[in-house]
């Protein structure tokens, strides 16, 4: 009904909107004033944490993306190995799994059968399993040695929207709880980071405001029939997400790239007024990446692409590049999916609204997938 939907036409609508709460929610309560992580939950013992020597990522769908995006933080922050894998592949390939592996099973549902085989069978060679769940007391957190809710309230359209940030918001924290068993990372930095991750629900809001644009673009190409997107570092799984919210929603071709694969093929797949959507890394930091995406949108510009690019505010180096310019504001690095997703969000929305799809229940689709 219109009332379980708070007033918007579409529960993904709400769930977006949803989105800066959500991630506030799942921060919420987890550190303390001396600016360590309590995450009670978590009951590997710590030594067994300090043994770790190889974290295992896995998960489905969107889930899976925030697992990309997730091996980053963890590599980055506790300097242990991270494997991300789709569950659906993962024990069928024999996997390299003992005592000292850490699986983390990500899942909004906690009913996904391919997490849960995968997970029943790092179990049984003897790993542990962390779940990150947002649905409390369903069968994968049931199954796992621990449970990191995400706290997102229900998600009802089958869309992934506000679980997928808070499973990165979960994600960085398990990072960096990782870090402080381990010693790799100290109460001050786990302070700052976590600081930064308290700003980014605001800065999601800002982001909520400025997305007519978006939603006039999106109109604009109802007619399409492919949409690519690129992305680097951790935009690489933004755009992942971004082509998987176009296909679910949409039913259109779309395909996420790493933006250093293009010369080794999609570039060919450029042709006049294809709309290419570019996720673009800060210019701080790691400027080099940032220069080498620049030159990127400037090559397929050149090819024809109609470019869409997604960059920081105060970025002006993708300016003159841009068909179309969506400013996210600026936030660290790892942090960034959690702004650059939205617009990708929005823009899914509302093109299979202007193509008359069903946007709460897609076609084919299930919200959760209980079957192998
Ligand atoms: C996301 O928009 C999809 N509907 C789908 O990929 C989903 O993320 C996947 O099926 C995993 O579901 P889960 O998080 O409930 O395990």
């Amino acid at each position: 009904s219109a009332a379980e939907k708070g007033g918007y036409d579409y529960f993904m609508l709400k769930e977006i909107a949803e989105q800066p709460k959500a991630v506030a929610d799942t921060l919420l309560g987890r550190i303390d004033g001396a600016g360590s992580l309590t995450l009670d939950e978590v009951r590997i013992p710590a030594n067994v944490l300090r043994e770790v020597d190889k974290v295992v990522i896995v998960a489905c769908g969107t889930a899976f993306h925030a697992g990309l995006i997730a091996k980053y933080a963890i590599e980055h922050w506790t300097r242990l190995p991270c494997e991300v894998e789709l569950a659906s592949e993962f024990r069928y390939r024999d996997p390299i799994l003992d005592q000292q592996t850490l699986v983390v099973a990500i899942s909004q549902s906690g009913e996904t059968m391919d997490t849960l085989m995968a997970l029943r069978h790092a179990r049984e060679q003897g790993a542990h399993v962390l779940a990150i769940c947002n649905t409390n007391g369903s069968t994968i957190p049931r199954e796992s040695d621990a449970v990191l809710y995400t706290h997102a309230g229900p998600e009802v359209a089958v869309a992934s929207t506000k679980a997928f940030l808070t499973q990165l918001v979960a994600c960085y924290l398990v990072a960096l709880y990782l870090g402080q068993v381990r010693g790799t990372k100290w109460a001050d930095e786990i302070r700052a980071v976590v600081r930064d991750l308290s700003s980014v629900s605001g800065a999601v809001d800002r982001v909520l405001e400025t997305m007519e644009p978006v939603r006039a673009l999106a109109r604009s190409l109802a007619e399409k029939n492919t949409v690519l997107f690129l992305g680097r570092h951790v935009g690489y799984p933004v755009a992942l997400e971004g082509a998987l919210k176009l296909k679910e929603l949409a039913y259109m071709h779309a395909e996420g790239f790493a933006a250093g694969e293009l010369k080794h093929g999609p570039i060919a797949l450029i042709e006049d007024d294809l709309p290419v959507v570019v996720v673009v890394p800060s210019p701080r930091g790691r400027s080099v990446l940032h220069d080498k995406i620049v030159s990127n949108i400037q090559e397929i510009r050149a090819r024809g692409a109609r470019t869409i690019v997604i960059a920081e505010e105060g970025d002006e180096a993708v300016a003159p590049y841009a068909d179309h310019l969506i400013r996210i504001p600026v936030t660290p690095t790892l942090l960034q999916p959690l702004v650059a997703t939205v617009p990708l969000q929005v823009f899914a929305c509302e093109l299979a609204t202007a193509r008359g799809n069903e946007v709460d229940q897609p076609r084919n689709l299930a919200k959760s997938v209980t079957v192998e």
